[in-house]
């Protein structure tokens, strides 16, 4: 069965139909890619995954439940984790602490158990602080744990902000353009660090990226929007050959020719 099965979605934005009869389904331990040109659509899926935008029509099941009916941080506690499409990494704080803000939404300890200062709650946040410090060594960012984000490379900060969706332990990631910006050996160390989390930690992964290189290489399945429609679904390879995909990414001249 699909983790997550997307029907008939629609929303508009004033007049502007931003989805219109969207159709997905991802299975679990995939790495589904989500492309097309610019304005297609592509956040506004994520933006309604994680509850941020209410649809205007339309079913999302996720994990046989009826995610629509959920409020974000219900979603993130299902197991529903992202990253944005501006890397929003928190600047001032280090890169331990970003991940710690990741984790938090799955402590048992509130804020004031914390400030008295509980055994149970000093376990707690220790447990937590190792979970931290292996989540920056798998992300290859234990050398600058104590580093303000902010001061870190941009493939660095981008890295920091997968794995601070990590901390929530999540079973679906959504990753925005998780190479946006980033050089050719960068985006080489992002490839083999998402292959490696679908490996590692079985996780599903749904990823918008405009790098196609990226998503030719590590995606399962792709599906194609355009001006709001998903124009083509398929494997890469079948992708690569759609006529009508090469007519939105290219324009009716390139495909002809
Ligand atoms: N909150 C909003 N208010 C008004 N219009 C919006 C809003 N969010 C998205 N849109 C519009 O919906 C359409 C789809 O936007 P979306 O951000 O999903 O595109 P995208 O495929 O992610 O594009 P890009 O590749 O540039 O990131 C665009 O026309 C956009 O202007
Ligand atoms: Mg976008």
């Amino acid at each position: 069965m699909a983790l997550l099965s997307v029907e008939d979605l629609s929303i508009a934005f004033g007049g502007l139909a931003a989805l219109s009869g969207v159709a997905l389904e991802v299975n679990e331990g995939e790495i589904f890619a989500l492309i097309g040109p610019n304005g297609a659509g592509k956040t506004t899926v994520f933006n309604v995954l994680t509850g941020l935008y209410r649809p205007t029509g339309g079913r999302i099941t996720y994990a046989g439940e009826d995610l629509l009916r959920l409020a974000p941080h219900e979603i993130a506690r299902r197991g529903v984790g992202r990253t944005f499409q501006n890397t929003e990494v928190f600047r001032q704080l280090t890169a331990l602490e970003n991940v710690l803000i990741g984790e938090h939404g799955q402590l048992r300890s509130s804020v004031w158990s914390a400030a008295l200062g509980l055994p149970w709650v000093r376990r707690e946040e220790a447990a937590a602080r190792r979970r931290a410090l292996g989540l920056l060594e798998r992300f290859g960012l234990l050398d600058v744990a104590e580093v303000e984000a902010g001061n870190l490379p941009l493939g660095s900060q981008k890295r920091l902000e997968i794995a601070r969706a990590l901390g929530s332990e999540p079973r679906l990631l959504l990753l925005d353009e998780p190479a946006g910006g980033l050089n050719p050996t960068e985006t080489r160390t992002l490839m083999e660090l998402i292959c490696a989390l679908r490996e590692g930690l079985k996780l599903t992964v749904m990823v918008v990226e405009h790098d196609m290189d990226l998503v030719m290489s590590i995606s399962d399945r792709i599906a194609v929007l355009d001006y709001g429609r998903k124009i083509a679904e398929g494997k890469p390879r079948e992708i690569t050959a759609d006529p009508a995909v090469i007519e939105a990414y290219l324009g009716r001249d390139a495909a002809d020719a």
